[in-house]
């Protein structure tokens, strides 16, 4: 999966953490809920200690589609706060919102390993969030597009963050690419396993990634859907925004393993609330992955 935030030398600011509720109604795939209960998530990004690919690339995309900092960005699926503790660091103005409470505990934490530049983190869902209209400059969506199996699941998170940025803002979203469980099984030899193959036959057939045992096989991923860049790009484009372009996070390069880079996602990029022509969107890296759609800067739609 991808996502990119950007960097930027930061002011330091810091956000109280907590004053936020759970959200009533968050109700996610108990599949999903007891993949990320194991904790497999925090480490994920760093393999053996070392920054994957994913994690390389998605902040290098994130510098350079990022707006600057002080810049108020809600990190929608953030997760343990990996990418969230990177940009408070850098200035920016951070809330998390994630469903899993044990990320939220864990974003938490890393929020306050360096107070001077905390950033807040709540419960919550990407087809609901509590923020208020227009409020954002950026919007991240790197976990929401392939959790929400449903296209009309997918859609309503698109609205939530078309609400909630202001006009001109942008939106990154990461995305799995269609084929990562087929690379996965090529490059790991699991294609012969009686477990993964039919989770590969599926995938092929219609992006609908099921992994019976997210527990005992983490390695496996769990309930995700995963997309076709076309159809990424058709999905953001169908939500209002403008200007979207798809940019492969990882592609087949995660394989390449130079030393320590060892993920397995792949991410994309975003869409503009705006009416200009952007770059057509381009697709994918593959591996397991996401990519975020951007928002250029322009009028609102
Ligand atoms: C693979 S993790 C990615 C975490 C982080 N954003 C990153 O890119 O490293 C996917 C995240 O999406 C979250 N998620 C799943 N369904 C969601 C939903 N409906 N709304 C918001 N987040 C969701 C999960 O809890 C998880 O933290």
């Amino acid at each position: 999966m991808g996502v990119w935030v950007p960097s930027s030398s930061g002011t330091g600011i810091s956000v109280a953490i907590a004053g936020y509720s759970r959200q009533p109604g968050t109700v996610i795939d108990p599949a999903i809920e007891s993949h990320y209960r194991t904790g497999y998530e925090r480490s994920r990004l760093f393999p053996g200690g070392n920054p994957s690919l994913e994690f390389v690339r998605s902040m290098e995309l994130l510098d350079r589609l990022l707006p600057g900092p002080p810049a108020r960005l809600l990190d929608v699926g953030g997760g343990p706060g990996t990418y969230a503790a990177r940009l408070a660091r850098r200035g920016y103005r951070v809330h998390l919102v994630d469903p899993v409470p044990l990320h939220v505990e864990q974003a938490r934490q890393a929020a306050g390993r360096d107070p001077a530049f905390g950033f807040t983190a709540a419960e919550g869902d990407a087809r609901k969030l509590s923020e208020r209209a227009e409020s954002q400059d950026a919007v991240l969506l790197f976990g929401p597009l392939y959790h929400l199996t449903g296209a009309a699941q997918r859609r309503q998170a698109l609205a939530e963050a078309w609400r909630v940025l202001r006009p001109g803002a942008r939106l990154l979203a990461m995305a799995v690419c269609r084929f990562a469980s087929l690379l996965d099984g090529l490059y790991e030899g699991w294609l012969d396993d009686p477990d993964f193959r039919p989770i590969v036959d599926q995938d092929l057939l219609d992006g609908q990634h099921r992994n019976p045992d997210p527990v005992g096989r983490p390695e496996f991923f769990t309930t995700a859907y995963f997309h076709t860049p076309d159809g990424l790009a058709g999905e953001v484009e169908q939500a209002g925004f403008t200007g979207v372009a798809v940019y492969g996070v990882e592609g087949p390069g995660w394989r390449a393993r130079p030393a320590g880079w060892h993920g397995t996602s792949g991410a994309w990029p975003a869409a503009g609330k705006d009416r200009r022509t952007g770059p057509r969107p381009r697709p994918l890296s593959p591996a397991r992955t996401s990519s975020p759609p951007r928002r250029e800067n322009a009028d609102r739609v």
